[in-house]
Formats: structure tokens, C-alpha cells, sequence
């Protein structure tokens, strides 16, 4: 397998969707360049339309239009707010809807349904939001807004979602917030909210954000998705020769723990072309071929890395040595259950994986992988496992493939772009 080409990757995803929700409180019309045009941001797009917010339409390479409100713009819906499988648009949500004084519903697809809820209702509740959730805290779920109190929160688990969630609360309802996390989590919203001249300091791993007047109308370049990125640079990586470039790509250190994991794998990602937009930084990443070795990951570099364990446990399998990634339970509450089925699918692969309480085991190995994958649904389970299937003697069968749609629609376009059989 020879490796080559030059690929420009979606919109980064959590910033598509915090940039659409910010727009939404501005003052005016905003102009968002190369957002992500794909399944999970056009559900935040179209619950913004049900609450009387235009919202254009977002398509792949072309720029979206959001006109702003100002800090309480949402009317009424006159139906649930369907969040389909996006975790970001259902909790993100929550947040903003707690400082509207009305009554709306959030629902979502199954696996959406199965995901907890709880970590954003119960601080939005001490702020003074009302909301009845189905067994468990679960969606589909009502909430009614209103006059919010100021909070202080310390969340159990490091979630930028969260973080996010209780900000928009704050935004919105016109009071102080700050969230205590056991390891910083992504700042994209703190970087665009200094951006539109929101208040927002950091001590230790405490982060808070003073209420606001205004936001401006904002315009501006939607970086490009690092954790699309990952696959296209992890399959550079394993090919035999060759180099695969992929251009403009957020760098966000809080994001790429990736690259950091994958350089002491022994696989460096040479960063080229640095440029900043949106107060995030970016750059031209380039991969090249390298042996792999094993790599143990600890609890606090998992925030920085989240949605990318799944790749790197099957980078693992094809490193010399066995790889272990402690803390990793979040990913029970993905999507899908990724520890589960990370290690369920290594193991139908022939690999030795296992998953022991928060810990994630890969050992390594030469044999070309050869099985079944159950995706459940889940996108980056899709990706991640399409990587391991370009291995030559690979025979890799996806049980589904279409969720790729979630948040790379043009994914198996790109990745054979960069891959030739030798
Ligand atoms: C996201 C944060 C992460 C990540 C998700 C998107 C975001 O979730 O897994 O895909 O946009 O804030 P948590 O913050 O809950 O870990």
C-alpha cells in the first residue's frame, strides 16, 4: 500500500456547532466559512430554524449565513427538537434553552436516546431551569427556561460539553459561571467567546466566563477537523511509502492529543504552514510511513484525545508490543459503547484486546486483520476500522458504513484518494 495525495478536510465539528449556536445569540448577520456540512451540525442548523432563527443551508464547501437575535432570540417550537445522534446539539441546547422563558421538548435518534443526560440537567437545575427527562435522565426530555441564578459547578467527569452547556446557560440567562473539571476539556468555546469579547479565565482546571451585554456578528474560517484528520494521517502512517498531506487542521493542543500519542508510537506528523483563525490555531500536517511501537496512554491525556482512542487502539494493533489506555470509560457513553466494542471488534479481528474496567489493552501485532466489525451505528467505529481494512491482506467487512455521514460524509472519497495498492 503506497501512500499520496493531498487532502483538505471538513469543518472541525464541536466548532461548527458552538460557531452556528454563538451566531445565533449575535447581534446580527453572521458569515461562517467552510463549516462542517454533514449530519450532526445540519441538526443543530435545523433546531435553530425551530426556534425562528435563519439559518442557511449548509453544504459542503460553501459558506452558511446565521442571523443573530441577541443574547435570547429562540421562539417557542411547535414541535420536539429533533437532535437526531448529536450529543452536542441535544446538551448544547439544554444550555441555551434553560434561559428561555418557554417549554420545549429535545428528542433524539436511539443511540442518542441512550446516552446520560444527567451531567448537564443537574447543574441546570440549581441554575433554575425546569426539566422532566425520561427513566434514567435520559431524552426525550422537556425543559422550561427562565430568570437563571449564577453557578459554580465541579463536574465529575472532564467534558467540554458540559463546560459548553452551563457557558450558554450563563450567556443567556446573564449570570456567572464557572466549571471545576478533574482535566481541562476542548476550549473552543472559551477561544470564540474571548473572540466576541466575553470574559473567560482560567485557574487550574477551573474555567470562567463573566455574563455579557452583546455579542457582535462575527465572521470567519471554520478550521478544519483534526479528528477527521486522524484517519487519513493514521493510514499514512501504516502505508509502506509515500506521504499524505491534509491541509488546514485545527492544532488546538487541548484537541490534538492524537499526534502526541501517535509521535511516541514513533510516527512524528510533521506540522507545517501554521496559521490561527478563530482564535484557534491550524496548520498543514503531513504523515509519512514509520514502525510502530506500543504506547500507554495515562487518565489526564484522554480529554485531549477522546474521540480519537478508537483509531489509535487500532494503530495498536499493528504496533510492536502491548499498548494500554487507562482511563477511558467515557467512551462507554459515546455514540455507542466504543470500550466495548473497540475490544469486541479487535478480538473478531483476530487481535488480543480487551477492555478491564477503564482500561483499554491492544497487543500488537503482524497478522493481516481479518473479520467482521460491528459498527453499531457509530461513525468514528466506521472510520477507525476502514483504516485497519487498507492493510494489505486485510479483510476487513463493516457491518455499516453509512454513519460516516455523522461527521465525514466524503470519508472513503478521501481516504482513496491518499491510498494506491502497491
Ligand atoms: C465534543 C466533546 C466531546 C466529544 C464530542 C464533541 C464537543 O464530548 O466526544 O464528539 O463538541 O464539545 P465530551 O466533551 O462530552 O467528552
Amino acid at each position: 500500500m503506497i501512500a499520496g495525495g493531498e487532502v483538505t478536510v471538513p469543518g472541525d465539528k464541536s466548532i461548527t456547532h458552538r460557531a452556528l449556536f454563538l451566531a445565533s445569540l449575535s447581534g446580527g448577520r453572521c458569515t461562517l466559512r467552510s463549516p462542517l456540512a454533514a449530519g450532526d451540525t445540519r441538526a443543530t442548523a435545523a433546531a435553530l430554524r425551530r426556534l425562528g432563527i435563519r439559518v442557511g443551508r449548509l453544504a459542503e464547501g460553501r459558506p452558511v449565513t446565521v442571523t443573530g437575535g441577541g443574547l435570547r432570540p429562540y421562539r417557542p417550537a411547535t414541535r420536539a427538537l429533533e437532535c437526531h445522534n448529536s450529543g452536542t446539539t441535544a446538551r448544547l441546547l439544554l444550555g441555551l434553552l434553560a434561559g428561555h422563558a418557554f417549554a420545549s421538548r429535545l428528542t433524539g435518534d436511539r443511540s442518542l436516546r441512550r446516552r446520560p443526560m444527567a451531567r448537564v440537567t443537574e447543574p441546570l437545575r440549581a441554575m433554575g431551569a425546569v426539566i422532566h427527562a425520561s427513566e434514567g435522565e435520559r431524552l426525550p426530555l422537556s425543559i422550561r427556561g427562565g430568570a437563571l441564578a449564577p453557578l459554580a459547578w465541579r463536574s465529575p467527569v472532564a467534558s467540554a460539553q458540559v463546560k459548553t452547556t452551563l457557558f450558554f446557560a450563563g450567556l443567556v440567562g446573564g449570570v456567572p459561571v464557572s466549571v471545576t473539571e478533574p482535566v481541562i476539556s476542548r476550549d473552543h468555546t472559551e477561544r470564540l467567546l474571548r473572540l466576541l469579547g466575553v470574559r473567560v479565565t482560567v485557574q487550574g482546571t477551573t474555567t470562567s466566563m463573566e455574563p455579557a451585554d452583546v455579542l457582535p456578528a462575527f465572521d470567519g474560517d471554520i478550521p478544519g477537523d483534526i479528528s477527521s484528520a486522524a484517519y487519513l494521517l493514521a493510514a499514512g502512517v501504516l502505508a509502506e511509502s509515500g506521504e499524505v498531506v491534509v491541509r488546514n487542521v485545527g492544532t488546538n493542543p487541548t484537541r490534538s492529543g492524537f499526534l502526541r500519542a501517535l509521535e511516541r508510537m514513533g510516527a512524528r506528523v510533521e506540522v507545517r504552514d501554521r496559521w490561527v483563525s478563530l482564535g484557534e490555531p491550524g496548520a498543514t500536517l503531513v504523515a509519512r510511513p514509520a514502525p510502530l511501537g506500543c504506547v500507554e496512554v495515562e487518565p489526564d491525556e484522554i480529554p485531549s484525545m477522546v474521540d480519537e482512542v478508537p483509531l489509535l487502539a487500532c494503530l495498536a494493533a499493528r504496533a510492536a508490543g502491548t499498548s494500554v489506555f487507562r482511563g477511558v470509560g467515557e467512551l462507554r457513553v459515546k455514540e455507542s459503547d466504543r470500550l466495548a466494542l473497540v475490544a469486541a471488534n479487535l478480538a473478531a479481528l483476530g487481535v488480543a484486546a480487551r477492555a478491564e474496567g477503564d482500561t483499554l489493552i491492544v497487543e500488537g501485532g503482524e497478522a493481516p486483520p481479518r473479520g467482521r466489525v460491528v459498527t453499531a451505528g457509530d461513525h468514528r467505529l466506521a472510520m477507525a476500522f476502514a483504516v485497519l481494512r487498507a492493510i494489505p491482506g486485510a479483510d476487513v467487512e463493516l457491518d455499516d458504513s453509512r454513519s460516516v455521514a455523522i461527521s465525514y460524509p466524503n470519508f472513503f472519497r478521501d481516504l482513496s484518494s491518499v491510498l494506491h495498492p502497491s
